[in-house]
């Protein structure tokens, strides 16, 4: 059975435009929907160009009440029945109790190699931390930030002369590769992890 795969984005979604694309063929999941807590999110566009349902609730009226937030971001997100979803560049915690109505079904990528650096501005401090290598995570979403059992990694070499920025635009092309490699398998019912071989 073709799974229903569902995207949460907050920004401009190139994780999110990887996914879609990668669902053709004998790929075993197509997209039903791709969210927002920004109403202005870039790539609710680029989903809808692609002809993808979307939907945007917008965060800020809440004011910071993230069971009702996420309450409203319930509704269309159970009338679309996804098998999974995939959060990629959604930005915002998430409390236990979302977590646990999609336990095992929930996915998220990560820009550092975890357990190392959850949160936030994950590059400087890899560089920052003289690290020799950098890369992503796609991992299975448990109440605990940017934790839960790990399906994939992605790694690279940090060069001498590498900032914030180039490192973060290398590890982005990155998970564009592993993501979908993961969602793939995941679709499948295969939860091993993915290792891409460094580039
Ligand atoms: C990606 O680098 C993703 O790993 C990161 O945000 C970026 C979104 O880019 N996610 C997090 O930091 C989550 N904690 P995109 O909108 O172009 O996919």
């Amino acid at each position: 059975m073709t799974k229903r795969v569902a995207i949460l984005i907050s920004g401009g979604g190139s994780n999110m435009l990887a996914l879609l694309d990668s669902m053709t063929g004998d790929h075993p999941a197509r997209p039903c929907l791709v969210a927002s807590n920004d109403p202005a999110a870039a790539g609710l566009a680029r989903a809808a160009e692609r002809g993808v349902p979307t939907a945007a609730v917008d965060h800020r009226p809440f004011k910071g009440d993230r069971q009702a937030f996420e309450a409203a971001l319930m509704e269309p997100l159970l009338a679309a029945k996804p098998d999974i979803l995939c959060l990629a560049g959604f930005m915002r915690v998430l409390t236990e109790g979302f977590v646990s109505q999609w336990q095992g079904r929930m996915l998220n990528i990560h820009p550092s190699l975890l357990p190392k650096y959850k949160g936030l501005n994950t590059h400087a401090r890899a560089l920052e931390a003289g690290d020799a290598q950098h890369g992503c995570t796609v991992h299975e979403v448990t109440a605990a930030l940017d934790d839960g059992p790990i399906l994939g990694q992605a790694r690279l070499d940090i060069q001498n002369d590498d900032t914030p920025e180039t490192l973060a635009a290398r590890v982005l092309k990155l998970e564009h590769q592993l993501y979908p490699a993961v969602l793939r398998r995941f679709a499948a019912g295969d939860r091993s992890p993915v290792f891409l071989p460094e580039p």
